[in-house]
């Protein structure tokens, strides 16, 4: 059911109701943004943060399902080791400053990636945020963590190989739900809107196998000046996309629950 507070969101903002399920963001321009200002770079991840918060909230108050943000990628561990823990400080001082207002926004908290490579004081600090999140049904804020689009996809085919070599799976009977379900997004709408900001083309091994029908918006504009004008921008791109998932058929938009 729409809401009063999501019908007059998208009236303020002249957006139509078929608004995407599920938004993927690359978020990138952090460094760029504090390099233009002669601020080091964490100024920038630190801004960036702040981008999250405004993004996260409307996502929730516009009935956006999934949002799923990649926060720090496999190859990221490669940044000096300084800005590397100072991304972590960021993030442990995100999770537990925002945790307040995650709930007040009914929004849960998740993560993809292999968190078993963060430092133990941030896996407990997720633990405790996505414990305190647990019981919200709004939004769930996807947090991919020590993230690879291929290391997830690699983990998937050993544990469905697992399977048939125990005899559990035949292999005629693997089909691509069986790969969709064998992913850490596997309880998660598909993707419908990949943003990425900074301008950049690539996918940068984000959701290799979740993006195969997604709709791209790419923005020159730096992530920690990505609010909330350049969201609706992309949704309103996003509405204006005729779908056709590889067939003839065209579908406008997409398909949020109650505007289905
Ligand atoms: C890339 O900017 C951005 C990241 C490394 C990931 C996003 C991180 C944040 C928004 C920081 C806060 C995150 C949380 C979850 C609190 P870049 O450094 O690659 O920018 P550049 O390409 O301009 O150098």
């Amino acid at each position: 059911m729409q809401t009063i507070k999501q019908a007059s969101l998208l009236k303020r903002h002249r957006l139509k109701p078929c608004l995407p399920r599920h938004v993927a963001i690359i978020m990138d321009g952090n460094g760029r943004w504090a390099k233009k200002r002669h601020l080091p770079r964490i100024a920038g991840h630190r801004a960036g943060a702040l981008s999250i918060r405004e993004i996260v909230r409307l996502s929730g108050e516009l009935g956006i399902e999934a949002l799923t943000l990649y926060a720090f990628s496999t190859e990221n561990w490669k940044r000096p080791r300084q800005e590397v823990s100072l991304l972590m400080q960021l993030l442990k001082q995100y999770l537990r400053s925002e945790v307040e207002e995650l709930k007040t926004n009914n929004v849960r908290l998740g993560t993809i990636g292999n968190t078993a490579d963060l430092p133990g004081e941030i896996r407990e600090e997720l633990k405790k945020a996505m414990a305190a999140t647990a019981h919200c049904t709004g939004l769930r804020l996807i947090l991919a963590l020590s993230y690879s689009g291929r290391a997830d996809l690699t983990r998937a085919v050993r544990d469905i190989a697992k399977r048939v070599a125990e005899g559990k799976l035949s292999p005629s009977a693997i089909k691509e739900e069986t790969i969709t379900q064998a992913l850490s997004t596997k309880n998660l709408p598909e993707v419908d809107l990949l943003i990425r900001t900074s301008g950049e083309l690539r996918v940068s091994n984000f959701l290799l196998w979740e993006l195969a029908y997604s709709e791209f918006h790419i923005t020159k504009t730096l992530w920690p000046d990505f609010r909330t004008p350049h969201f609706i921008a992309a949704l309103k791109d996003f509405q204006g996309r005729q779908r056709r998932f590889g067939g003839v058929e065209s579908v406008v938009g997409s398909v949020i629950k109650w505007a289905r």
